[in-house]
């Protein structure tokens, strides 16, 4: 179902994106060879309980970590692990915070010390993707100008956009309706209506836009072992245009 959000349950989501945020820019600081991504998620998780909230992906649908923690050629849902991140490598995490009930969702890639310049333009290219799939995200456009617009320029800069995973409506849990394709075509698909929060979270690979699942189940990596990015807001569809809920502002 599609829930619509009033006014008050946006500035909820909001708070709880904004304390998101905080939480990313103190990853950012972090993030160096030699720490793993599970000291970055036993950070997370006491960071937000000292800001009274809650991981809410431990314990959803089974998951076990407050963060996915997803390295070089894993897409998405990467279990945080003992194993140091080397210079070089690129780290995407991705958290849903809950506060008082209401839930962000924003996942970033970082750079590990310094990374090849294909992969900084990788990295470039996926955020430009995502806030061009953001400034179509208004009302009366439709989910299709959304797609579309990523599909459009990532595959202009060369690189391609995975298609299993998507982004999602958000709230009151982390996956609602309607599912937020990463391509498409112009003027197709689901109306945006105001009071609609939804993610927009891009998964960019330097090869093939295809994925395959590890053992456990929950793990996607490209199936080429080519790098894969990602990075995704929550945002609010607002007669005054998109609203990022998961920025400090
Ligand atoms: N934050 C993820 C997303 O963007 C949700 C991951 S669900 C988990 O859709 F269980 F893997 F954490
Ligand atoms: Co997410």
């Amino acid at each position: 179902m599609i829930t619509l959000k009033s006014e008050r349950q946006i500035a909820m989501m909001h708070e709880a994106g904004k304390l998101l945020a905080k939480c990313h820019q103190e990853i950012a600081r972090m993030i160096k060879p030699g720490i793993s991504t599970l000291e970055i998620d036993a950070f997370v998780e006491r960071f937000l309980a000292q800001h009274g909230a809650t991981p809410e992906q431990k314990g959803y649908q089974g998951y076990q970590y407050a963060t996915c923690a997803s390295v070089n050629d894993e897409v998405c849902h990467g279990f945080p692990r003992r194993k140091r991140l080397k210079n070089g490598d690129i780290v995407t995490i991705d958290m849903v915070v809950n506060l008082n009930g209401a839930l962000a969702d924003s996942a970033w890639t970082y750079a590990v010390g310094s990374i090849p310049a294909e992969t900084a333009r990788l990295l470039e290219v996926t955020k430009t993707a995502l806030y061009k799939g953001i400034e179509q995200a208004v009302v009366g456009n439709r989910l299709g100008d959304i797609g579309h617009a990523i599909q459009q320029y990532v595959e202009a800069a060369g690189f391609s956009v995975v298609r299993e995973f998507t982004g999602h409506g958000i709230g009151p849990t982390i996956h609602e309706e309607p599912q937020i394709l990463h391509y498409g075509t112009p003027g197709k698909g689901l109306r945006l209506k105001e009071g609609m929060v939804i993610t927009i979270e891009p998964m960019v690979n330097v090869g093939t836009w295809r994925t395959k699942m590890d053992a456990n189940g929950w793990t996607a990596r490209t199936a080429d072992g080519t790098l894969s990015a990602q990075y995704e807001h929550t945002i609010a569809i607002t007669k005054d245009g998109p609203l990022i809920l998961t920025e400090q502002n």
